[in-house]
């Protein structure tokens, strides 16, 4: 199957490859996410600022090359944006930028849930350590 010139560009040069320490409760969001349908593993991590606002995203992903373009993609994304915001992104407009053709859908969706785990684990861990040093 043809990859998109935009696949292949974050295939070739994905960015933000990398992860954060994932015990730094108090600023990083971790998200873990599998396709069943195709064993792909990604890991999205978020590093959050004071103000709530993405500062940092890194990613590792296990997987096929529409799956590292999204989790690239998303990474470049979600930086700057606030945690509301980047639950906001749909797993159609990764799919859109990237030209994605409909058996590479999931891999947009993986991305998806990536980010939507990573806020929903730095909200639980951060609420939980704010509320220890208070
Ligand atoms: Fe082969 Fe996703 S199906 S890596
Ligand atoms: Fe499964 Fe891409 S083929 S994530």
């Amino acid at each position: 199957m043809a990859y998109s010139d935009k696949v292949l560009d974050h295939y070739e040069n994905p960015r933000n490859v990398g992860s954060f320490d994932k015990n730094d409760t108090s600023t990083v969001g971790t998200g873990m996410v599998g396709a069943p349908a195709c064993g792909d593993v990604m890991k999205l991590q978020i590093k959050v600022n004071a103000a709530g606002v993405i500062e940092d995203a890194k990613f590792k992903t296990y997987g096929c090359g529409s799956a590292i373009a999204s989790s690239s993609l998303v990474t470049e994304w979600v930086k700057g944006k606030t945690l509301d915001e980047a639950l906001n992104i749909k797993n159609t407009q990764i799919a859109e930028e990237l030209a994605l053709p409909p058996v590479k859908i999931h891999c947009s969706i993986l991305a998806e849930d990536a980010i939507k785990a990573a806020v929903e684990d730095y909200r639980k861990k951060h609420d939980a350590s704010v509320e220890t040093t208070n």
